[in-house]
């Protein structure tokens, strides 16, 4: 069991392969922290607390000291804590302290599900164990129960908690975020992953001063401006060395990430639900059900941590049957033809598409309803016989008889107000009555904090699954919630409407997903918007960006790696000059950059020369030799795109028998030294073949020495090597 509890002392002692989780409970009941970092065999840490009285840091006259000093694991505001807490509740008679104390605990084997929202999960009892702790605050008669699941072979912690209104009053969460962590006498910077449309997850690392840190996303889903990640980092810390400690929030929808620093230096970390516009009414003997973060600790730099992000993400977060096939390389209408997508066009791209060895041929926008631009037809989700004249179904049955499977695009949780579906159910989107309703994109949100309308959606969505035969559906969201409101909802619980409304959608996508379990799903939200571990447990690849362009896309995926596994990223070569940049990199760098994520092209296939076809027919080819290194392989980091001119990286199968190496240089350098690329994670005593070639190099001298990369020649630069050791 990799959960001690240390009954004289109170401590309860959780630990991974290399790190310790130590809490203390305190008379009268307070759990505080005593150590999170690299793995001890003690515990009794007791001693580093710190009881003294210090001036303005009021004694609580409960504990001994001031709770303002001392570290803690789930903190409220009110009595003698002045710094950022955990949660905020308030009373029916208006007060908003809180005061709760250890109650009872219990550890399980395993790690149970968390009720309708997305979570990692375990196979076998014997790969977690997980532990409850219930705090209780008598006056509020609210239970606090504080879960930790402690991963047995990967550094991982997952927290939650659950509000249960034990009680005979009302009462209404303020904030309720999903872990707190005090980090007392350690100095260290923070990593994030800041963004916009097009431009997702680029790399910030700043350092941290006295006063908060904190990314959020107001805007009704994860976003593109901020993903619900990020990391601590020693120091010293590198992509290879340090300690580094990385939370990622498993919800796509508002969130809050915060560190403060206070005036000790101690800094004290939250995630979760963002409190911003939000407040919940918890009535006796209702539950809340706070959403989960993963917590990794690294003592070996960046590049171990999101390693271990990858291993759990696509093993244990990712579900169905993809999660362990290969995915299908795919061509995709969107870039190739737009809202111009129809019978004809899409027959002919499946057979140019099989003619060079794809998989999968995609429908993106465009099929449905009188969609022939983007103001019109979302949520009428019938086929327009204009463009289809013979419909779906037979136009899959010939596609599939091409040898390619057949997908398409949707987009569930929207609706256009030219659309039959608004026209007969206006009150159906997220509103305020009276009051206008902002678009986006021509469009609003409908409201899936009603059942009713999931319920439509979800039949609507299911009866095209059902009649057609679609292997692969790409699902996507491109708006922001604006007026978030509900027709449905009582006064008191509008400001639950965002998060009901997430809660809808995580029931659907359960619903669709579950009844149709041979189907891949790809979310997407405008690119890369809804990047996030909640999407993920439904649907295991995001479309990455709606930038293709071959040399943003180094930064983006980088950027993206951080937390996620290349396996997730979809990826496409798309047309020069690229239709956003206008931007004109090779077929070979666009195709280079591509295959280290699921690949896939987005051009018009009917127009290209000869030679381009053959070139394509040569990357297809190799990425079937490589992708299963792609989707299981780990991932090493070699060169930052955001610290140089160069960027590369490689993957290496679990055997460390076979790599594969990917190297881009933006700009051409004149008169520059011969440059060599350290590899890493390769087997020193073995031999590697290096691609079809003689040339054989031995595992530690690609490590220690270098592979040796080509010379600046042009912009936009790239090389791949596929290594192989011969030996057994
Ligand atoms: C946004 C997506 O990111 C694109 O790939 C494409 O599917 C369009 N939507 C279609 O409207």
């Amino acid at each position: 069991m990799s959960i001690s509890y240390h009954k004289e002392a109170r401590i309860f002692h959780l630990q991974t392969p290399n790190s310790s989780y130590i809490m203390h409970i305190v008379k009268p009941g307070y759990l505080l922290h005593l150590y999170w970092g690299r793995k001890i065999c003690t515990h009794d840490l007791r001693y580093l607390l710190d009881f003294k009285e210090r001036p303005f840091s009021p004694m609580s006259g409960r504990v001994e000291g001031s709770l303002d000093l001392l570290p803690q694991e789930y903190p409220s505001y009110g009595s003698s804590d002045f710094r950022s807490p955990a949660f905020q509740l308030q009373l029916e008679n208006g007060s908003t302290i809180i005061d709760a104390t250890y109650r009872s605990h219990r550890t399980v084997p395993g790690k149970p599900a968390l009720e309708g929202l997305p979570a990692t999960y375990v196979e076998n009892q014997d790969e977690a164990d997980t532990l409850e702790i219930t705090l209780q605050d008598d006056l509020a008669g609210v239970q606090i129960i504080l879960t930790y699941t402690v991963f047995s072979i990967l550094d991982v912690i997952t927290r939650s908690v659950r509000f249960l209104n034990a009680g005979m009053q009302s009462l209404k969460l303020l904030r309720c975020l999903s872990m707190s962590v005090d980090f007392v006498d350690w100095e260290c910077d923070v990593l994030h992953l800041p963004g916009s449309w097009a431009r997702e997850r680029g790399v910030e690392h700043q350092a941290l001063r006295q006063g908060s840190f904190s990314i959020e996303s107001r805007r009704g889903t994860s976003s593109h401006q901020h993903n619900p990640f990020f990391a601590l980092l020693g120091k010293s810390a590198t992509e290879d060395y340090g300690e580094v400690y990385g939370f990622s929030l498993v919800y796509s929808g508002n969130f809050l990430a915060q560190v403060e620093v206070d005036q000790y230096k101690m800094k004290r970390v939250t995630m979760g639900i963002n409190p911003f516009d939000f407040c919940w009414l918890l009535k006796p003997s209702e539950v809340f059900q706070c959403p989960e973060v993963v917590m990794v600790y690294s003592n070996q730099g960046m590049g171990q941590m999101s390693i271990t992000f990858h291993r759990l993400y696509r093993s244990r977060l990712c579900r169905g049957r993809y999660r362990d096939h290969e995915r299908p390389i795919l061509i995709n209408t969107w870039e190739a033809v737009y809202f111009n997508v129809n019978d004809k066009i899409v027959k002919e791209l499946a057979q140019e598409g099989r003619d060079l060895g794809l998989e999968l041929i995609v429908i993106d926008d465009g099929w449905f309803g009188q969609r022939n631009n983007d103001t019109s037809s979302l949520g009428d989700w019938y086929v327009n016989e204009n463009k289809f004249p013979g419909g779906l179904s037979s136009l899959a049955r010939e596609v599939e008889k091409k040898g390619l499977k057949f997908g398409i695009w949707i987009e569930p949780e929207m609706v256009s107000p030219d659309s039959d579906l608004y026209k007969a159910h206006p009150d159906w989107c997220l509103h305020v009555s009276d009051r206008y309703s902002s678009l986006g994109r021509h469009q609003l949100v409908l409201d899936f904090s009603r059942e009713d309308v999931c319920h439509e959606i979800s039949r609507r969505i299911s009866a095209i699954l059902s009649d057609t035969s679609i292997s692969y559906v790409k699902w996507d969201m491109n708006r922001h919630l604006t007026e978030v409101g509900s027709a449905l909802l009582p006064p008191e619980r509008q400001r639950e409407t965002a998060h009901r409304h997430m809660l809808g959608l995580y029931r659907v996508l359960e619903e669709i997903t579950s009844a149709f379990p041979d189907v891949l799903f790809e979310s997407c939200s405008g690119g890369g918007g809804r990047f996030d571990p909640g999407m993920l447990y439904y649907m295991p690849q995001t479309w990455t960006s709606d930038n293709t362009d071959a040399i943003d896309r180094v930064k983006i995926q980088y950027g993206t790696s951080i937390v996620y596994p290349l396996c997730a990223m979809g990826s496409h070569v798309s047309p020069v000059p690229n239709h956003l940049i206008g931007r004109a990199t090779s077929l070979k760098a666009r195709g280079e950059v591509a295959m280290s994520g699921v690949f896939g092209y987005e051009l018009d296939l009917r127009v290209l020369s000869a030679e381009e076809k053959q070139a394509i027919r040569e990357q297809v080819k190799f990425y079937k030799k490589i992708r299963h290194l792609i989707s299981y392989g780990d991932f090493y980091r070699l060169l930052s795109p955001f610290e140089g001119n160069e960027a590369a990286w490689m993957f290496v199968s679990s055997g460390r028998k076979e790599a594969f190496v990917s190297f881009f240089r933006i700009l051409a350098q004149a008169n520059m030294p011969a440059a060599r690329l350290r590899l890493k994670g390769l087997d020193e005593s073995r031999k590697y073949q290096i691609d079809d070639t003689d040339q054989v190099c031995g595992g530690d001298e690609l490590m220690y020495v270098g592979l040796k990369v080509p010379e600046p020649g042009r912009d936009f630069q790239s090389a791949v090597w596929r290594l192989r050791s011969p030996e057994p």
